[in-house]
């Protein structure tokens, strides 16, 4: 692993460079963060300064270094049904509630659909865990026109999502022995999720800040766990750039430990049980 100290200075250029490509946001007293995540990258480019790691992410028109930074930097920590409390609210008042409303508007609910965005789905527990809440649930996804969309901006996180493979410690993590057993495969030394789940999800490359064209609009999305790395300027255009996202009674779902208070005149917030859901205003 590299020894290389980043300087001061060096720290300033990676961060705003970081800042610029990811919106994660390297405040000072993070240059332990750059020095072993990046440590890597540095040995394997072999370069003998952050200067010219800098330089050669500027340099690569490729991009593949800016991505390896991407892929370094940013914290994919996630597990299934983390928190729990979220996913209790999904199943027994989000969904039914959107079904209903779905189901009483339209009378065709082919024709209107349901559909959910994570925004920053990391490896997938986010997304898999919506979609074993609705296998469980015995919700026909044909007929409800059933769309779930997962995106993250870091590739690994991506490719593993998309691929569905876990390894021994990730698939203790929140899964209960009964949903492990029922929605995966073994796969060697792995754990494989079953076809029918992962067939359920699309799976897309998308940094939050950079414009959502094309995407449509959702009637939940998941944004949690992210906004934390921004700065409190990004957090808020974030914000409100999703509130765009959401059907008129669409909603959002944020990190249990996180709060929506600069950004609260796009949301109205609702309680059910023990969690919080904001809604369009
Ligand atoms: C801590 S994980 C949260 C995963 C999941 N939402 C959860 O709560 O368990 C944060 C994720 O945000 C992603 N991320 C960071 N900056 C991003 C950006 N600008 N656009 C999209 N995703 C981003 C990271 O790659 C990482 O996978």
């Amino acid at each position: 692993m590299s020894k290389i100290k980043v300087t001061p200075s060096e720290f300033q250029v990676l961060s705003k460079y970081i800042l610029e490509v990811s919106g994660i946001a390297l405040a000072a007293g993070k240059e332990y963060l750059v020095e072993t995540r990046l440590s890597n990258i540095m040995d394997a480019l072999q370069c003998p300064s952050y200067n010219d790691l800098y330089s050669k992410a500027k340099r690569d028109h490729t991009h593949d270094i800016e991505k390896k930074i991407i892929d370094a930097i940013s914290t994919n920590e996630t597990y299934f049904f983390r928190d729990n409390t979220p996913f209790d609210l999904i199943q027994h008042k989000l969904i039914p509630d959107l079904i209903d409303r779905r189901s009483k508007n339209t009378g065709i609910l082919q024709k209107t659909g349901i559909r959910i965005w994570s925004s920053a789905s990391s490896t997938g527990q986010e997304i898999y865990s919506i979609s074993m809440i609705l296998k469980d649930m015995g919700i026909d996804y044909t007929r409800y026109n059933i769309k779930l969309l997962a995106t993250d901006i870091s590739d690994a996180a991506i490719a593993q999502a998309s691929y569905g493979k876990y390894n021994r410690f990730e698939v203790t993590r929140g899964l209960s022995k009964q949903r492990l057993e029922r929605y995966f495969n073994p796969d060697g030394d792995y754990w494989r999720i079953k076809d029918e789940i992962r067939a359920m999800v699309t799976f897309k490359k998308l940094n939050l800040m950079k414009p959502f064209t094309g995407l449509g609009k959702f009637d939940m999305i998941l944004c949690r766990n992210v906004a934390i790395y921004f700065t409190a300027q990004d957090r808020k255009m974030l914000f409100e750039r999703i509130s765009e996202m959401l059907e008129p009674d669409g909603v959002l779902i944020i990190g249990s430990t996180e709060s929506l208070t600069n950004e609260i005149s796009f949301f109205q917030p609702q309680r059910y049980l023990n969690s919080t859901f904001y809604v369009r205003k």
